[in-house]
């Protein structure tokens, strides 16, 4: 009798590795509650995911202690791909998840049929591969994982870090977390490890970093200070510092330094050298508004004032705000620049980057009026993929540049790309002009690092008059659809001049500009994968601010997104695109006659300029 049962105990045992997969022991404890023990060595647990199920929430437990809760998609029926969970921090240490799968099993025994745990395993490498059509080859990306907003950007020693809203255990939104990346010329961008990681007060939501020279905050002279938001059951403002440039940030033990009553997010924070005070812009979400507090510490905030009751577009949440300084068209002073990010509400629907030029007296900022008295509503970008956009702290020679998520909360969950999701925009440098309307507009110039992307001119064409029958540029397939454009031309008065990138499958992205409305237009109702959201097909339409007719456009077009700058960034239009194939027909007409090209080029992007 005790002979057999150890029989039958030791083919179960023998029979459980099977059922899990290496490395990896899987007790299922109830119907929708599975501890998961990692049994070998290595530096990752490799996770499962399927995109369109519920989260499972996960408790990791080190030692008998939860010291972690997050949530993943863990693969039910079929696995889409996978994320890895670093195990390094815990070495040496008895690690388990306590996982809770959503509502849904019958019980024990179907739990048992959930393709995750055979699929789980440990690994001392994870393979970040691309397997990605519509990965973009020059922008930049997560190498897997969810992205949303770029933050907390600023500029130190040569390096332009970039931090972004990151999910590193699935490609839809959730355990937000700071990703980060650096590059030094804007253009390759290399991946870090994630600097802050959510904690008891809740998930770390957008904010800003900026060198804290003086050592005010008590990370030393020099340090780099962090403020966020801290996203659990309110939304609070946090506070972090780090000593060794960014790559970690130790968190203030007095969190959080700026509780409010009522919802308000995205710390956006600089030092005034004259007044030697921080100044703070907080997105009072809700309430369509922005606060700007001032501190000499980055702990004690005192409000100062807010801006934007009924000013500007209302229709949805404000959030993620920059306020900086820029020089005055014409060389008359300076003027300040307001930046305030709404969703939805956006003039083609869901999330647009608006802004207000006007003064700021280091407390208090006061909008400029058109000549009706009115403060007008400015967007950054006229194209529907151009969001939470911010500016990077302390960067060299007095620039300013901007970057932004090239999504969509409308549809950035949906998109057909699995492993990672979002990308940013170009970067771009800000620069004040006067429109024709005798106003002052903020142009985003594509930053002038772009121009080493530029390999060789792969088609062209010289003068030509244009008409209604296209002419047909051929862009060779050896550029993979990796190319900058750059045109100009004089429009007839009233006529239209358009651009149609063309692929063989017959789909067609369209650029207009219209002389007799000042408008340039990006048509991708017709520009290739569209059904997976109805608000995608869309028509976006900018205000070109000039008088003349003549334009030049630069138009970067990577794998899955279209950016086009006219006359030096005075208007711009960032739209994703899904085509099926490359575009590798351009043709330009003016189906009205009459327009003047002066010159059209096509540069592929360089391969060398790519590391
Ligand atoms: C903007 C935003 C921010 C918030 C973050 C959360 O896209 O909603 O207001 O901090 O995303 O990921």
């Amino acid at each position: 009798m005790r002979k057999s049962s150890l029989i039958i105990s030791a083919a179960l045992a023998a029979a459980l590795p099977a059922l899990a997969g290496q490395g990896v022991e899987v007790s299922h404890l109830g119907t929708d509650n599975t501890l998961v023990r990692v049994a070998g060595e290595g530096k990752y647990l490799i996770l499962p995911i399927q995109e369109n199920i519920d989260d499972a929430k996960i408790n990791v437990i080190v030692d008998n202690e939860i010291v972690k809760t997050f949530y993943a998609r863990l693969a039910k029926s079929k696995t889409d791909f996978t994320v890895p969970f670093d195990l390094t921090p815990y070495k040496g240490k008895r690690v388990e998840l306590l996982v809770e799968t959503p509502q849904g099993r019958e019980n024990v025994r179907e739990a048992k049929g959930d393709v995750c745990w055979k699929a789980m395993e440990i690994s001392d490498s994870f393979d970040t591969t691309n397997r990605e059509k519509y990965r973009p080859a020059y922008h930049h990306t997560p190498r897997y994982g969810w992205m949303n907003d770029p933050n907390g950007m600023f500029h130190k020693d040569g390096k332009w870090h970039l931090y972004y809203q990151h999910n590193p255990y699935g490609s839809k939104w959730q355990n937000m977390t700071w990703g980060h990346s650096v590059s030094s010329d804007l253009v390759n961008w290399e991946h870090l490890p994630i600097a802050v990681e959510p904690d008891g007060l809740g998930s770390i939501f957008s904010g800003s970093c900026a060198i804290d020279t003086e050592g005010t905050a008590g990370y030393g002279p020099g340090a780099v200070v962090a403020m966020y938001t801290s996203a659990g059951r309110s939304q609070v403002q946090s506070l972090a510092g780090s000593t060794d440039g960014g790559l970690t940030f130790d968190k203030y033990e007095g969190n959080p330094v700026l509780p409010l009553d009522s919802e308000a997010r995205d710390p956006n924070m600089w030092w005034n050298p004259d007044t030697k005070e921080w100044t703070l812009i907080l997105a009072h979400a809700l309430d369509h508004e922005m606060l700007i507090f001032t501190s000499p510490d980055l702990k004690e905030w005192t409000l100062q004032s807010s801006f934007g009751k009924g000013i500007g577009a209302q229709d949805g949440v404000w959030e993620c705000p920059d306020l900086f300084e820029l020089p005055a068209p014409g060389g008359k002073g300076t003027k300040w620049v307001l930046i305030c990010n709404i969703n939805p509400g956006g003039p083609f629907g869901g999330s647009a980057a608006q802004y207000f030029i006007g003064d700021f007296d280091g407390k208090t900022f006061k909008a400029d009026t058109d000549k009706n008295g009115n403060v007008p509503t400015k967007w950054m970008d006229y194209g529907k993929d151009h969001y939470a956009t911010v500016s990077w702290s302390d960067a060299p020679a007095g620039r300013r540049v901007a970057i932004g998520w090239m999504s969509n909360w409308e549809y950035a969950a949906e998109v057909p790309t699995q492993q990672f999701r979002s990308a940013n925009t170009l970067p771009r440098e800000m620069k004040l002009f006067k429109g024709a309307d005798g106003d002052i507009y903020l142009a985003s110039v594509p930053v002038q690092e772009l121009e080493a992307l530029r390999g060789e001119v792969v088609a062209e064409s010289g003068k030509a008059t244009l008409g209604a029958t296209p002419l047909k540029i051929e862009i060779p397939a050896s550029t993979e659809g990796l190319y900058e454009i750059t045109a100009q031309f004089d429009a007839d008065k009233k006529g239209k001049v358009e651009l149609t990138l063309g692929n063989s499958a017959g789909e067609e992205a369209v650029i207009v500009y219209d002389a007799a409305t000042r408008t340039a237009s990006f048509d991708r109702t017709r520009a290739g994968v569209s059904d997976f959201s109805q608000s995608f097909p869309a028509v976006t339409v900018a205000p070109t601010h000039e008088k003349t007719g003549r334009v030049e456009l630069r138009v970067f077009v990577d794998r899955s997104s279209v950016e086009v700058f006219g006359n030096g960034g005075e208007f711009v239009m960032t739209n994703l695109v899904f085509p099926t194939e490359p575009y590798l027909n351009l043709s330009v007409s003016a189906p009205e006659g009459g327009a003047k090209l002066s010159g059209i080029k096509v540069y592929a992007v360089g391969a060398e300029a790519l590391r």
